[in-house]
């Protein structure tokens, strides 16, 4: 009965266990909880969803006011499209949260930012090129392109000196979406060096419409491992999304996959970034609790508990302060929604806007319960607690239970003992 661990991606010159923590925005997938996948030779990813905002959470910096010191005439007026995004100081922020990561690495393993196209930033293509040079310059092993087909990304950053050195990967949910990447950075003559293949059951956003459950994971991995053959490119594949144990990974791997993602397993850890409250809703959710519903701005489809408080919420755009969803001309899908629900309510009370919410202020609040369809089996990982709360596993626990288990079980996280008050 194989393992995970009887298996390696080779990536490079590297030689990793063949396990992949996601990258979970915003700051959902710590510095902390890349650390250890990379500490133990696997691949870790921070994100790069609201860098600047995370940089003052983290390292007491100011940026956010000092965006919104900046806009604060702005904040009445509807129209959003006077709000810019100064390009230093998202270079600075997105410098520091990468390199203060990549200093404290440890081991043998890689550390990737997941960086999301659809995070336009009022500016899509200098906000990008800036997010990924400065990645780049902060010592980053890799940049998962992910969330939009990317087409024209690597071309904005083809004369960084580290254009060849970082790896680079790309998340697509089906061939065609792989199809049309590689003919645009075969030009660039820079393929991709991984392809993470993201099926219809990954938490965050899909790349699948409201027909999702037609799909599967398996059918669109072999459909792509196919084609790579045909063609001789040797490019690692990663499956992703709904891949919940050790077992479930090596039927990928035995299928040749290089490696899997994983994340909503690591969603209850203590180094992940969501609070211990929320952790705690994730343990307790039943499978009726999880929905797929199109609230996200960006169009996609993402799949989160009915919980989540962000759904419904009828808060007023905050875009002078965040602003990341915002596209070229200034707009938002969410601005959009609140602005008709203000017509109704002009006095601005009691609004509630049900179709999209406010994405930026709701994830950096973690108020947006994303998770994949497999959260409700989160309960079999841990142990509940005589106070009713679940023990939080550690990561390490978790990578290890991915990496050494077999015959479909997962280990749960043992909690101390506790001795009865005396
Ligand atoms: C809480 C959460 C947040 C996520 N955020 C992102 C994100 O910001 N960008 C992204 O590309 N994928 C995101 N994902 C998807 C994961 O990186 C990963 O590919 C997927 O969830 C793997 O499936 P699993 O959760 O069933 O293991 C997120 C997933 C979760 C659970």
């Amino acid at each position: 009965m194989k393992r995970v661990e009887d298996f390696r991606l080779r990536l490079g010159r590297h030689e990793l266990v063949p396990i992949v923590i996601g990258g979970m925005g915003v700051d959902i997938s710590t510095a902390d909880l890349a650390l250890v996948a990379a500490r133990l030779g696997g691949i870790g990813h921070i994100s790069d969803a609201m860098v600047p905002t995370v940089s003052d959470r983290r390292f007491k910096t100011r940026f956010v006011k000092q965006k919104l010191k900046q806009f604060k005439f702005n904040v009445a007026n509807p129209d959003k499209s006077v709000v810019q995004f100064d390009l230093a100081p998202l270079a600075e922020a997105t410098r520091l949260h990468v390199g203060r990561t990549m200093e404290a690495k440890k081991g043998d393993g890689l550390i990737f930012i997941n960086c999301m196209e659809k995070l336009t930033m009022a500016s899509p293509r200098e906000t990008l090129r800036v997010r990924l040079s400065a990645a780049m310059d902060a010592g980053i092993d890799g940049v998962t392109l992910s969330a939009g087909l990317h087409l024209g990304s690597l071309a904005l950053v083809e004369d960084h000196p580290r254009f060849r050195d970082v790896k680079f990967g790309i998340i697509v949910s089906s061939l065609r979406a792989l199809l049309l990447f590689l003919k645009k950075s075969a030009r660039l003559n820079r393929l991709p060096d991984y392809i993470i293949v993201e099926g219809p059951l990954a938490g965050g956003h899909l790349g699948f419409g409201m027909d999702w459950a037609q799909y599967d994971l398996r059918s669109i991995a072999t459909e792509i491992l196919q084609y790579l053959a045909k063609e001789n490119l040797n490019i690692p594949v990663i499956p992703a999304g709904g891949i919940f144990t050790g077992s479930d990974a090596v039927s990928y791997l035995e299928a040749g996959a290089g490696a899997v993602q994983v994340a909503t397993r690591f969603t209850v850890t203590k180094e992940c970034g969501l609070p211990e409250r929320v952790k705690q809703e994730y343990f307790r959710a039943e499978e009726a609790d999880i929905e797929v519903n199109l609230i996200s701005p960006t169009g996609y489809p993402m799949r989160m508990l009915k919980q989540s408080p962000a759904i419904g919420s009828g808060i007023r755009p905050n875009c002078e302060a965040y602003g990341y969803l915002l596209d070229g001309s200034g707009n938002c899908a969410y601005i959009e929604a609140y602005n008709r629900e203000l017509e109704k309510h002009p006095d601005g009370e009691n609004i509630s806007v049900k179709d999209k919410t406010c994405l930026c202020t709701h994830m950096r609040n973690f108020d947006v319960w994303t998770c994949g369809h497999y959260a409700f089996r989160l309960k079999e990982t841990s142990r509940l607690l005589p106070d009713g709360t679940y023990w939080l596993p550690s990561a390490e626990h978790v990578f290890r239970d991915y990496q050494y288990s077999t015959d479909g079980r997962v280990a749960p996280a043992e909690a101390p003992v506790l001795q009865p008050a005396s």
